[in-house]
């Protein structure tokens, strides 16, 4: 096993994170530590209070511009339960939902859930790259739909979903849009006013770069107040009342929030706003580019998805002729120390559009921290593999 590792698994959650991440959650453990609204207004329950009050109003502002207002912001232990919320929370029998042919089983499993229930789906048909065409998108609005839900870009190949084109269909046509941002946040711009969106979910521990157990949604006020809570509870308000209030944020949010982690995010978010969203995606960027290029000179690989750097993250996935992903990804860790992820990404149909089911592939997902050497590393170890493989 070599001294060092190399972590390449971004797409799955990033690492390392920002120095002040592990040490806010460390000071709010050690040193502040009140729960949020169920104490006496002293100044740790203070203390507590503007902790998540600031990270609502740093959420909105990010996703939704300077008008998105911080109630609107409900927190969860990551994007999976946010759809959960989002989408059973509005679909009931009867209704129609779109989606797209490159998701997560975060949005495909809710959805078969509920179309077993009464709700009818429709699975948009991507390009071979991945990109849903505004057409599809158009056509499927014709036929009448009461929600759409999509991945703003895919956690298996890195496809961008063209929203700017997209959105304002589904505006033009009065249809909810849902978006699935886990693979862009913090990475790429996103409008979640311009757009439109009903409800803007977001998971906390890829691209913002925040600990794992956090997550949220963006809500537009109309589609909130239309939505039922996946979860009941207490919520430090209201409490003479047996149900749960209908005002936000407390009507999504019952129990006691995950505050550690929130401490967490609030530092990430901090640290993306002084380094700048921009400075990252450039980063990423070159990376991605010099990792994709190399790759596409190797023989005896496939690559799937776009084979450039436009419209697209630094996510890569690729089969090696005659070599097992599973093996292969064993073999980059063991021999190099390099770390990715094979299989299906939790995402069989995005796999199916990519011609690359039932076996998956390997997934190469780098991310800011990585240098240019450990790329160069990988590109050496991906050729070795490639040359010592009899098949090809
Ligand atoms: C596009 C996409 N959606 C949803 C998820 C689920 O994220 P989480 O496990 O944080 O809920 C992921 C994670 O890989 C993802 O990439």
């Amino acid at each position: 096993m070599p001294a060092r590792s190399h972590y390449l698994n971004n797409a799955a959650t990033t690492w390392p994170k920002p120095e002040c991440v592990a040490k806010a959650m460390a000071a709010f453990l050690e040193g502040r530590g009140a729960n949020l609204a169920r104490g006496s207004a002293s100044r740790r329950d203070l203390g507590t209070l503007d902790m998540v009050t600031t990270c609502r109003m740093k959420i909105a502002a990010l996703f939704g511009g300077p008008d998105a207002d911080p109630r609107n912001v409900t927190f969860t232990a990551n994007v999976t339960e946010a759809l959960n919320i989002v989408l059973k929370g509005f679909l009931k029998p009867g209704m129609r939902a779109a989606t797209s042919s490159m998701e997560h089983n975060a949005v495909m499993r809710p959805l078969r859930r509920l179309e077993g229930e009464g709700v009818s789906l429709a699975v948009m048909p991507c390009t071979r790259e991945g990109t849903l065409e505004p057409d599809t998108l158009a056509r499927e609005l014709k036929k009448g739909l009461d929600l759409v839900v999509l991945s703003h870009a895919s956690n298996v190949c890195g496809t961008v979903q063209d929203l700017d084109r997209l959105a304002p269909l589904c505006a033009a046509a009065g249809v909810f849009l849902v978006l699935d941002t886990a693979q862009t946040g913090g990475v790429l711009p996103i409008d979640a006013t311009g757009w439109n969106l009903a409800a803007c979910c977001f998971t906390g521990h890829k691209g913002l770069l925040g600990p794992q157990g956090t997550g949220g949604i963006l809500w537009r006020d109309d589609f909130a107040s239309v939505c039922r809570p996946l979860i009941e509870g207490g919520t430090g308000s209201f409490s003479h009342e047996e149900v749960q209030p209908s005002v936000l944020p407390d009507k999504f949010e019952a129990g006691t929030p995950n505050l550690p982690g929130l401490a967490g995010l609030l530092a990430s978010l901090d640290w993306l706003g002084e380094t700048g969203i921009d400075t990252i995606r450039k980063r990423e960027d070159e990376l991605g580019r010099k990792l994709l290029f190399g790759l596409r000179d190797i023989p005896g690989i496939t690559l799937y998805g776009i084979g450039t750097m436009e419209n697209r993250l630094p996510v890569f996935a690729l089969n090696f002729d005659g070599v097992d992903n599973g093996r292969a990804a064993l073999e980059l860790a063991d021999r190099w120390g390099i770390e990715t992820r094979p299989g299906l990404h939790c995402a069989p149909v995005a796999h199916r559009t990519l011609g690359s089911f039932p076996q998956g592939a390997l997934r190469i997902s780098p991310g800011f921290f990585n240098t240019e050497e450990e790329i160069e590393l990988c590109l050496e170890a991906v050729s070795t593999l490639s040359r010592e493989n009899p098949h090809s």
